[in-house]
């Protein structure tokens, strides 16, 4: 199927649509489930996004209070370091928006991996949906790093994964290594899966994950097809330059 690829000129005027996505998706699940359950991706790519919907107009576009935040991947340090995504996802957007403190489902950082993983399975049990344990998410936030790894799913890690959240340990660039990931058998039963993708040196790994060539090994990216929902691909010119 051919990928729902959406290029922007710059990570402005994707943040722009993705907000304007993000806030359909929460009407949407409001209107007829009685509220929203998005997953949160970590990077630096949704950060411009996350402070568009703390701000006005947007931020009073959704119904917050029937809006309930989890994450896709965490990263295992304090929840005040500037390397959690709970920390980085709080101070862009949820300290500015009226979520009641019990909808923010964050990872409990401070456990260790293996009790974290389950832990956070049991969170997700808590919302989920018919035949599943977890969460049907009627939005879900990734990104890309330029090795193709998504969430903290990552290049040679495990593929018959039967856990709907593990523990991991990764070194990409600087960021903390220690990690739990929810896996893609619970991303792929989101209704709308968004990647937000930015930047020239994605460019050539975007181009070999969204080709015909199945590569899920090596390119995580890959593993997320959604089962019934939908794909979107969001990426400035600079990542779209070798499609
Ligand atoms: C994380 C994210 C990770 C991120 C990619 C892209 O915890 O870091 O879940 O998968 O989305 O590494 O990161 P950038 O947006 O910073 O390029």
């Amino acid at each position: 199927m051919k990928p729902n690829i959406k290029i922007f000129k710059n990570i402005n005027e994707l943040s722009l649509a993705a907000a304007q996505l993000f806030i359909e998706s929460a009407s949407q699940a409001i209107a007829v489930r009685g509220q929203f359950l998005v997953g949160l991706s970590g990077g630096s790519t949704p950060n411009h996004l996350y402070q568009l919907l703390a701000g006005a107009p947007h931020c009073d576009s959704i119904d917050w209070q029937k809006a309930h935040v989890f994450w896709g991947d965490e990263r295992l340090v304090p929840m005040g370091d500037h390397g959690s995504n709970y920390f980085q996802a709080r101070t862009a957007l949820l300290d500015h928006v009226n979520i009641p403190a019990d909808n923010v489902h964050r990872v409990q950082s401070d456990l260790e991996p293996a009790s974290a993983a389950l832990d956070y399975a049991r969170t997700l049990k808590q919302f989920s949906a018919p035949q599943l344990d977890w969460p049907r998410f009627d939005l879900v936030l990734l990104g890309m790093g330029d090795d193709g790894h998504t969430a903290s799913l990552f290049p040679g890690s495990p593929m018959d994964v039967s856990e709907p959240v593990i523990a991991v340990t990764a070194n990409y660039q600087d960021r903390p290594a220690n990690r739990i990931t929810l896996t893609p058998m619970v991303f792929n039963s989101a209704r709308r899966i968004i990647f937000l993708i930015s930047g020239l040196s994605k460019a050539v790994t975007l181009t070999q994950v969204l080709s015909d060539v199945s590569r899920m090994d090596s390119l995580p990216a890959q593993r997320i097809r959604p089962t019934e929902g939908e794909l979107l691909w969001l990426v400035d010119e600079a990542a779209a330059s070798r499609l």
